[in-house]
């Protein structure tokens, strides 16, 4: 191989591994609304189910070039409470979805120290869905890598009002005093009581809008909207997101 190939080969492998982001300033946790597989396979006339399956094959490139960049936790919105919605066969194969890729991807993911989890409203989920991803979770529980969050039939409001309505019962039962809700005790009846805020949630497919995900958590986060289809968002496009992320001045509120 020529030198400059060799050089330019280097570079390109440290520009997909973010090594040249400011790694003090690497958000700790990425949100992704991954966006457009419809609009993809439509373009290419094929079915839409062939641009999730296209989606859920950039699921394990996106989330291994995040666990190379050094984020911590990467949280996808993998199907809403409102994505019922779709026809039969579309929800029915999207619902298969979290099977396949960890019977294709889990190794791989595990001994890339990666640890998988999901939220979601478990009441509503196929056993086999529910049964494939608390598998893979028990599997990965103790990997110390990236957190590959899946968002599985996850809706913010819902995730809000099973909040408020376990905060009730609790206040009902004489074991919490309401005067003691603040929003730290609040956002511990959250699925991400564990979990930082995401400091950066990104959209793909040039949709301007939050369906839904997160409305607590994304109080303070930083939004960027990429026009790109979710199949086509490559390790490049996150590493250009964390670079325009850095370039951002994060206030919370303040001066
Ligand atoms: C939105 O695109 C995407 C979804 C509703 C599903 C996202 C799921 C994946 C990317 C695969 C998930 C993978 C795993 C491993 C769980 P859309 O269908 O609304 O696209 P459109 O707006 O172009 O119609």
């Amino acid at each position: 191989m020529m030198r400059w190939m060799r050089w330019a080969s280097r570079l390109k492998r440290r520009w997909i591994k973010g090594e040249d982001t400011k790694p003090h300033t690497i958000p700790q946790h990425v949100a992704i609304i991954m966006d457009g597989n419809g609009r993809w396979a439509t373009l290419r006339g094929m079915p839409r189910i062939a641009g999730h399956h296209a989606g859920m094959k950039n699921v394990r490139d996106i989330a291994l070039a995040a666990n190379d960049m050094g984020i911590h936790i990467l949280t996808l919105y993998a199907f809403s409470t409102e994505n019922w919605r779709r026809p039969k066969d579309e929800v029915e194969f999207l619902m298969g979805l979290p099977e396949e890729f960890l019977h294709i991807y889990l190794d791989e993911l595990a001994e890339k120290n990666v640890q998988v989890r999901w939220m979601g409203k478990s009441n509503g989920l196929p056993p086999h869905t529910r049964r494939a991803v608390d598998e893979a979770a028990e599997k990965t529980a103790q990997n110390t890598g990236l957190i590959l969050n899946f968002a599985l039939n996850y809706g913010g409001r819902h995730e809000l009002v099973q909040a408020a309505r376990k905060l009730a019962e609790k206040v009902a039962r004489g074991t919490l005093k309401s005067e003691d809700i603040d929003e730290a005790r609040f956002s511990e009846e959250l699925y991400t009581a564990d979990l930082p805020d995401p400091d950066l949630l990104i959209r793909t497919s040039g949709e301007m809008r939050l369906s839904n995900f997160l409305l607590w958590q994304l109080a303070y986060t930083e939004l960027i909207f990429v026009e790109r289809y979710w199949p086509d968002f490559t390790p490049e496009d996150l590493k250009q997101a964390i670079l325009t992320y850095q370039t951002r001045k994060r206030r919370f509120g303040a001066l």
